[in-house]
C-alpha cells in the first residue's frame, strides 16, 4: 500500500503571528505534488512545520504518515519514517565531504548504528556502491563526491547535493522548497531533472514553489495553491499553466473577500 502524508487543518505560528492558517494536503508515493503562491504565503513556514523546526509553533492540526502523528516526532524520527526535506538555504560544513555527509545521513536515516570508531552502520563498500550508481543515474561528476559540503558550492551545485542526499536517502515522501531568487536556470533544471529520475511508485514529491518555470521540466499530478496560509485551489498540471497567463490576483482577492 502506498504511504500517505496527510496533513490535517495544520495551525502555526511564527513569534506569536499565525502563519498557517487550517492547511489540508494530501500526498501519496508516487505522486508528484506542486505549491505553489505568492511570496509569503507561508510555503517555507510549511516546510520548516513539517521539518520539525523549532521556531515554528504549532498550534493545531494533524501530520499523519504511516500511521503516526509526525508531529509528535523529533526531526530525525520523521526522516527515518521515511520523509525528505529539502532546506531552502542548505548551510554550508566546511571539513565535511559530501561522501562522509551522505554516509552518516545514510547510516543515521536508514536505521544503521555507528559505534564511534567509524563502525557500524551500513558497510563502506556498500556506501561506495551505492553512491557511485546513484551518482551515475543522475549524471553526476565522481569528484563531486570528494568536495566540502556546500563550502564554495555555486547554487547549481548546492541543489546537486539535495538531490543526491535525496537519491541516497530514497525516501518514501520528499519535500522540496525551491526559492525563487537565486535559482538560475541551471539549477531549476537539475532540481527537476533529479525529481524526474528519482521520482516513481517509490517516492512521492511535494515540490514547493512560487516559479511556474519549474512547472516546464516537472510535470506535477496537482497543483494547489496557497494564499494567506491556506491552500485555496487545487487542480491537475493546467493550474499552473493558469496561474502563468493570469497570476495570483484572482486567488489573493478571493482570500481577501473570505469566500
Ligand atoms: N523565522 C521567521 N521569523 C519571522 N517571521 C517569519 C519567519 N518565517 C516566516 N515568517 C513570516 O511568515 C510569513 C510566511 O513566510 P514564508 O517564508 O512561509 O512564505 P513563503 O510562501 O515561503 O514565501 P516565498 O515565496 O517568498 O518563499 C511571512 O510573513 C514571513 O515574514
Ligand atoms: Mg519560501
Amino acid at each position: 500500500m502506498a504511504s500517505t502524508l496527510t496533513i490535517k487543518d495544520l495551525r502555526v505560528s511564527v513569534e506569536g503571528k499565525l502563519i498557517l492558517k487550517g492547511l489540508n494536503l494530501e500526498v501519496k508515493q508516487g505522486e508528484i505534488h506542486a505549491l505553489m503562491g505568492p511570496n509569503g504565503s507561508g510555503k517555507s513556514t510549511l516546510a520548516y512545520s513539517l521539518m520539525g523546526h523549532p521556531k515554528y509553533k504549532v498550534e493545531g492540526g494533524e501530520v499523519w504518515f504511516k500511521g503516526q502523528n509526525i508531529l509528535e516526532l523529533a526531526p530525525d524520527e520523521r526522516a527515518r519514517l521515511g520523509l525528505f526535506l529539502a532546506f531552502q538555504y542548505p548551510i554550508a560544513i566546511p571539513g565535511v565531504s559530501m561522501a562522509n555527509f551522505l554516509r552518516t545521513a545514510v547510516n543515521a536515516v536508514k536505521g544503521g548504528k555507528t559505534n564511534g570508531n567509524g563502525g557500524g552502520g551500513i558497510p563502506i563498500a556498500e556506501f561506495r556502491k551505492m553512491l557511485t550508481e546513484k551518482m551515475e543515474l543522475l549524471q553526476m561528476d565522481k569528484s563531486f563526491a570528494r568536495r566540502y559540503l556546500n563550502d564554495g558550492f555555486s547554487g547549481g551545485e548546492k541543489k546537486r547535493a539535495e538531490i543526491l542526499q535525496m537519491a541516497m536517502l530514497e525516501p518514501e515522501i520528499a519535500i522540496l522548497d525551491e526559492t525563487d531568487s537565486g535559482l538560475d536556470i541551471d539549477a531549476l533544471r537539475i532540481v527537476s531533472e533529479g525529481v524526474n529520475t528519482l521520482a516513481g511508485p517509490h517516492m512521492g514529491v511535494l515540490i514547493i514553489t512560487h516559479y511556474q518555470r519549474i512547472l516546464n521540466y516537472v510535470k506535477p499530478d496537482f497543483v494547489h495553491v496557497m494564499v494567506d496560509g491556506q491552500i485555496i485551489a487545487s487542480g491537475g498540471s493546467e493550474l499552473a499553466h493558469q496561474l502563468e497567463a493570469e497570476g495570483y490576483d484572482r486567488y489573493v482577492k478571493q482570500a481577501a473577500g473570505g469566500s
